[in-house]
Parts: C-alpha cells; structure tokens; sequence
C-alpha cells in the first residue's frame, strides 16, 4: 500500500518536476518524498527458522518491532531449507511488499532473486547473516553481529585460560548450519586466534546445525571416538546444551572434564553457565527488530543509510551469567 500511495505521489511529483529536468526518485526507485493517505509500510520478512532460543528471541523481537512502528509484517518460517526462502522472496515480490528482509540461511545462491526484486524496486535488508555476493547494490544494507569477531573472541578466552599449559588441548568443535555465514566465520575467527599456538588441535569439526538435538547426536559420536577431549566449541547455545546432555550421559562432568565455550548467551545457555555446566559465552544479540524497522522507513524515506550496520555485543564469564540473569531478556 505505502509504495501505492507513493507511487502516485510520484506521478503527481514528477508532473511538475518535468519542465525543469528534475529527478525527484531516490536510488532505487523509491519515491522520495511521502503523502498523506494511508502510507503503511509492508515488510515481507523471510526467516531462517525456528533452530534455536536465538531465532525465537529474533522473531519476537521483528514481529513486535513492526507492530511497535505500524508496519505491516508478511512473516514466514524457511525451516533452514534455501528454497523456501526463496520461494518466499518470490512471493513477497509478487505482492508487491515495500520492503524485504531477510536472514539467509546460507550465504551463496542469492543473486538471482535479489535481482527480481531490484528489478520489481523493492529493495532488500539483510538482516542477521551475510551473503557472499560481490554485487552490493542488491541489497540497501546489512544488519548483524560481527561472527569473525565472535569466533576470536571465543579463542582469545581459550588461549587465556591455557596460558600456562605445555601439553596439547584438545578441541572438538560443534559448527552451525554448513555454508552459513555464523558458522563459517566463527570457525574461521576461532582458527585464527588458537593457529597461533601449535598446542591447540582441533581433533573434530562437524555441524551440528545449531539445534540442540543434532548438537547432542554429534557430541555422542565425538566422544566415542575421542577418548580425551579437553575443550568444547559449539557455535550456538543450543549445540552446547545438547553437547551437555551427550556429555553428562558419558559419565563426565561438563565445565569440569570437558570445558565448554558458546556463542549467543540465550537465557538457557547464561543458566548453564551460571550452574558451571559452561565455562564461557560470546554474546551475539537476537533483539534486531527496532533497529530493523528504523533501516527500513529510512530506505523508504530515500535516506542514505550505512552499508554495514554491527550489533553490539559482549563476552559472559561464570560470575557475570550470575549476575545478568535476572534481567536478561532472551
Ligand atoms: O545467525 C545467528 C545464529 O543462528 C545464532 O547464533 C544461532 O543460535 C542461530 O540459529
């Protein structure tokens, strides 16, 4: 409806601006001035999922954003499959919807739909995770953690606490869903900070595509196989839950026998790590929906808004879970 309204008042614009050359669109197509009438925006909004306490504290945090800001919010669930993603890309375009967000699942295999919808004007927001598209005029910008940084600032811990060890450490590492773009830069961003130092071995590496359950069946079969693990990695809170459950049901003492770090800090995972059962949480923030509305009315409104835009986040030890648990909202 809002690009209905503005295309008219476009039309009106443009009518007067004719006689004088002038150009009163903004970059992409949309209008830049706005009208009276009803000038609701609508946001086609295509979701990863429902993997994690990360991705509900997401969703919450979009849908009721959008009712905060009077936008109009066509929602949809992918279930972790690219193509229904972008089926629902397709479909949102079709409706014609002003604006369209996105966290993509993965980060190859977007151009093609993200030139339908520059070619249908509709400009796109990435939100959460990248894609790997070198053509960054398919997207207005992109809204999300730094997950590099989150992979190093899982590394730094580890390096800090093995300080003094001489032996080797041995690592398994749980990884997020393949060919995303949290998982290949909080693998990528970890390898950096330990490469460092050779006493750091990665002995095993697999997705366990961030759900909880997947995160256990891997941690069962990595402790079958490995008899002295001394260190966990897991690239969501979920993972490491189940890695918990995997690793308690072996009779060892998850924090103790096995030291655990984590990635989001989700109320469940600061739990675990305030009873000791994980020794050290990367926050990454799922509360991207005000930030989200506002990068959208701007596209919108024809503002220039930053290519880049990157949440800001923390680190948790033991005793800080403890004491922000309370007030944690996710
Ligand atoms: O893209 C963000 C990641 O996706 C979160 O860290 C993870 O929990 C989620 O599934």
């Amino acid at each position: 409806m809002f690009k209905k309204i503005m295309a008219l008042v476009a039309v009106g614009v443009l009518a007067t601006a004719c006689g004088s050359g002038g150009d009163t669109t903004a970059e992409g197509g949309a209008p830049a001035t706005s009208g009276g009438g009803d000038s609701t925006i609508t946001m086609g909004f295509a979701q990863v999922g429902a993997e994690s306490g990360w991705r509900t504290a997401n969703t919450k945090s979009v849908q009721e954003s959008a009712k905060a800001a009077g936008i109009d919010l066509k929602f949809s669930d992918a279930q972790q499959k690219q193509e229904n993603q972008i089926k629902a890309i397709r479909s949102y375009i079709q409706q014609k919807v002003d604006v369209i967000a996105f966290s993509p699942v993965v980060e190859s295999g977007w151009d093609t739909v993200l030139q339908e919808a520059k070619a249908a004007n509709i400009p796109v927001i990435l939100t959460d995770r990248a894609v790997d598209s070198p053509d960054k005029t398919l997207y207005k910008t992109f809204l999300g953690s730094d997950f590099v940084e989150e992979g190093k600032k899982a590394g730094q811990w580890l390096v800090e606490q093995y300080a003094s060890e001489t032996g080797d450490v041995n690592i398994v590492e749980l990884q997020g869903t393949t060919g995303s773009a949290p998982a290949n830069d909080r693998k990528s961003g970890f390898a950096e900070v330990i490469g460092a130092d050779p006493k750091f071995k990665v002995i095993a590496s697999q997705s366990g595509d961030f759900t909880r359950a997947k995160g256990k069946e891997v941690m069962d079969a990595f402790l079958k196989a490995n008899p002295d693990i001394d260190v966990l990695y897991a690239h969501n809170d979920d993972m490491g839950l189940g890695a918990i459950e995997a690793i308690e049901g072996a009779g060892k003492v998850p924090g103790k026998d096995i030291k655990i770090i984590t990635v989001d800090a989700v109320k469940d995972g600061m739990q675990a790590l305030a009873d000791g059962k994980i020794n050290y949480i990367v926050e990454c923030s799922p509360l991207l929906g005000p930030q989200l509305m506002d990068l959208a009315k701007k596209v919108l409104a024809g503002e220039t808004v930053p290519e880049r835009v990157v949440t800001e986040e923390t680190t948790f030890t033991q005793e800080q879970a403890k004491q922000a648990l309370p007030s944690r909202q996710y």
